[in-house]
């Protein structure tokens, strides 16, 4: 898998690709992430990648022009799965859209910053609007990391157990099971029998059961959800 990020604060990206799970899955060649600095495609002088909004109010736009010099460079090299925009605008980043995203072989991420982007741009270039929650970041970077580490993860060969990713919350629309380790007592708190009995089939059914029961106590709504 490829995946383009269009951003103007690259550094603030960079970090969550240079340690751990992601670190090793672009090691291995699993996938390549390359920044495009939206300074880059300024057209005059000033660098400038953002103006007034017509019509007044607060707050800067993002200029069509570096954007459809930067995203058409992409396109004229290679096609394109889908061309994201992180936005609180846009559909919510779930379990499912992250399976779905991970099997694509080219992805653009566009970040928005300040008010956001020249309508323009969504209409005429992004194939697809995320947002992971209805909260509101001071820039599209942070959300555009945590939509690669969902999607980077589910990559077939990233976790060295595939069954892992499989077993996480949401897949199957359950949150996880508790989990424990050793000491199998400390300072008198228990681990459930069950889990040191050795029994797999007690135990997946002991899982499988605690599943259900924190999802519904936690987010019913994922029961109705299906
Ligand atoms: N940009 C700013 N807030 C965001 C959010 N909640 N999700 C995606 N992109 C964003």
């Amino acid at each position: 898998m490829r995946i383009d990020i269009i951003t103007v604060l690259p550094e603030l990206l960079q970090s969550p690709f240079d340690a751990s799970i992601l670190k090793r899955a672009i090691e291995k060649g699993l996938v390549e992430i390359h920044f495009h600095n939206l300074r880059d495609f300024a057209t005059n002088n000033y660098k400038q990648i953002d103006d007034y909004q017509f019509g007044g109010g607060a707050g800067m736009v993002m200029m069509i022009e570096p954007i459809d010099k930067c995203i058409s460079g992409l396109k004229s090299e290679r096609d394109y799965d889908e061309i994201i925009y992180m936005t609180p605008d846009g559909e919510t980043l779930k379990q499912g859209m992250a399976n779905e995203l991970s099997l694509k072989e080219n992805l653009i991420i566009l970040c928005g910053h300040y008010k956001g982007v020249d309508q323009r741009v969504r209409d005429q270039f992004i194939t697809r609007e995320i947002s992971i929650g209805d909260f509101v970041l001071s820039g599209g970077e942070l959300a555009a990391s945590v939509l690669c580490d969902a999607i980077i993860r589910l990559i077939p060969g990233v976790l060295s157990d595939e069954t892992s990713a499989l077993t996480d919350s949401f897949q199957d629309n359950l949150l996880a099971p508790p989990i424990y380790t050793r000491p199998a007592e400390y300072k008198g708190w228990s681990v459930p029998d069950i889990l040191l009995s050795g029994n797999t089939a007690k135990i997946e059914e002991w899982r499988e059961d605690a599943a259900y029961k924190r999802t519904q106590e936690r987010r019913p709504d994922l029961l109705s959800d299906q």
